[in-house]
């Protein structure tokens, strides 16, 4: 799937008002310029979360949470990039690039997911006319706004029921066929999948049913868990179940519980824990890591206390270091030898778990615990050989804090350090004798760039000021040729560009300063700051030409330029 172009994105952006998006699920109070309320992604009783007409974007000065209409639909809505974007073309009329469209603007994808709906449908109807499948429902102990929640039903036995009662012509036959519910014997006859089954349907992040999974009723049936196949809805390894339920249910998310089962999920939904999922059959995938980040910061993975538990959580362990990024948690439970979080929330109900999680192994302690099992660390060899084996997972970790800290440990333990040889420090690109660095003043004129994006506008090409060599300029160019290209950009759709990137924060923070005084005071201050950066040019040429002079090495054209140069910096 293509990348949806910026310029999309831009004018998206300018016609969506952040106001109206966040108005709608937010009750906003007019204060000042700008809007207030009390901040939808963290709790507090003051309202510290501000949104900006002007700058298009939102801003809560006690969590840091900030972004454009866009972001805002993401965190609040818990979308993907992709379902955000969806969402506002919608509501402005914009038609999304046809090659960046999401599969289910496709009419053939849109008609699989109602006949996965319908399959939902039916096997609940099912479900409440059977008396054997009622009776085994009520056996497990599943009570019934948890199969309304889950939306739990029941295959019927027989070869046929589903295609019997969807299956009415050749469309809805390749349909039901394409989503994966039915098999086909050697003859090619297509016939029920599901058979005599409790059925778990799966839905993806926006609710819509995509797979299903069947535990069997009988217990001589095998297997005792069947899956939907892969189709082109489902791709096992990016859903979990119970995710789109737990998103339901809880306003934000503050963690997330990885579990092995279906049964796990909905029993601790029923005792009150509702912010379980599971993998479904398979180990934790990296895609699997990041979707649980992306909806909470702290992420718990319960496993059986055996081997087989230990072995998945290692896998686990393995996904989640790419992912972790600052400010993100994961925690490892390991569960009596013979119990499942389903037979555990039963006999000790929510506190009893509760108290588990919190005695759960953080991962810095899992991993160094898992990977030093078998070495011993009193003699040389045992450390160097936890230090080989760890080198290559730390690795992974992505810069931060947290990165730093596991590093450190691994130093602490071995005496080795992490990294296999730390690179000189980067020559300092500055000509001795440049004029002394003077980041305030690229950061004034940032500032001001993006509180009133126009004032680039007001710049006279060539812009001088971006042959500084000095941080933080080429970010200012580059924040200059962005308003060029796009006149009425809206900080937040400015700050739209930067994101993945690390300098991202940085501008949000200085996005976010109000600036003091008055319109054409502001703008003679920015105009001041890049007429000094200008100068900065002027004296850096100077002093490379002077350079070149002490080397003997500056020809009869640098000499002139040198003269100009003077002449240039007296006159300013
Ligand atoms: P109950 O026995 O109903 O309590 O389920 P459980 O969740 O305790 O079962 P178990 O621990 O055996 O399995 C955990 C998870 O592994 C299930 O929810 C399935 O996703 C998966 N699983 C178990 N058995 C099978 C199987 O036979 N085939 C497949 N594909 N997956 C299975
Ligand atoms: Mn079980």
């Amino acid at each position: 799937m293509a990348r949806i172009p910026d310029a999309f994105i831009d004018d998206l952006l300018a016609r969506s008002d952040i106001v109206e998006i966040v108005g709608a699920r937010v009750p906003l109070k007019r204060q000042g310029k700008e809007y207030a309320a009390r901040c939808p992604f963290h709790d507090e009783r003051s309202a510290s979360f501000t949104v900006s007409p002007t700058k298009q974007f939102y801003h809560c000065f006690g969590c840091g949470a900030h972004g454009t209409a866009l972001s805002f639909l993401m965190q609040y809505e818990r979308l993907e990039f992709l379902d955000a974007v969806e969402e506002l073309a919608r509501r402005v009329g914009m038609d999304i690039p046809r090659d960046t469209r999401q599969r289910n603007a496709n009419p053939e994808t849109r008609d699989l997911y109602a006949v996965m709906e319908a399959a939902s449908s039916f096997f609940r109807r099912q479900l409440a006319g059977s008396d054997k499948a009622r009776q085994y429902v009520e056996k497990r102990g599943i009570a019934r706004d948890i199969v309304e929640r889950y939306a739990i039903g029941y295959a019927p036995d027989g070869f046929s029921a589903l295609r019997d009662a969807l299956g009415n012509d050749t469309q809805h036959m390749q349909l039901l066929e394409r989503g994966g519910l039915f098999s086909k014997n050697e003859r090619g006859h297509v016939y029920d999948k599901f058979r005599d089954r409790l059925m778990f349907p799966i839905h993806d992040r926006r609710g819509r049913v995509i797979a299903f999974g069947g535990r069997v009723i009988d217990p001589e049936d095998s297997p005792k868990y069947l899956n939907s196949p892969e189709t082109p809805l489902f791709h096992k390894g990016r859903e979990l179940y119970g995710l789109w339920q737990a998103k339901q249910s809880n306003q934000k998310l503050e963690r997330l519980l990885v579990v092995e089962g279906y049964m796990d999920v909905v029993a601790l939904a029923q005792y009150g824990v509702s912010q379980a999922v599971a993998t479904l059959g398979t180990a934790t995938t990296p895609d699997h890591a990041e979707l649980l980040f992306r909806n909470a910061p702290d992420v718990y993975f319960c496993f059986d206390g055996d081997r087989a538990g230990r072995s998945a959580a290692l896998k686990a362990l393995e996904s989640v270091l790419p992912r972790m990024k600052d400010g993100r948690q994961a925690f490892f439970l390991f569960l009596p030898d013979g119990e499942d979080p389903d037979s555990l929330i039963r006999q000790e109900g929510v506190e009893g778990f509760d108290a588990r999680l919190r005695d759960a192994t953080p991962l810095s302690e899992f991993f160094y615990a898992s990977l030093a099992s078998d070495v011993n660390l009193s003699n040389l060899d045992g450390k160097a050989r936890l230090a080989e084996r760890c080198k290559p997972l730390l690795a992974q970790i992505p810069d931060g804090a947290f990165g730093d800290l596991m590093r450190q440990r691994l130093t602490d333990l071995t005496g080795v350090g992490a990294r296999a040889s730390t690179p000189p420090p980067p020559a300092q690109r500055m000509t001795r004798g440049s004029p002394a660095q003077k980041p305030s003043l690229i950061r004034s004129a940032i500032t001001h760039l993006l509180n009133r994006p126009g004032l680039a506008l007001d710049l006279q090409t060539p812009y001088r000021f971006a042959a500084l060599r000095q941080p933080g300029i080429e970010l200012l160019s580059e924040l200059v040729l962005l308003v060029r290209e796009r006149p009425d950009i809206s900080t937040g759709a400015l700050l739209e560009h930067f994101e993945g990137r690390d300098d991202l924060a940085a501008l949000q923070k200085l996005a976010t300063l109000v600036l003091p005084g008055e319109e054409s005071a502001l703008r003679e201050e920015f105009l001041g700051a890049i007429a000094q950066l200008e100068k900065l040019v002027l004296q850096q040429r100077i002093e490379e030409l002077q350079q070149q002079q002490r080397e003997g090495a500056l020809d009869d054209a640098g000499k002139q330029e040198m003269r100009e140069l003077l002449q240039a910096r007296m006159q300013r």
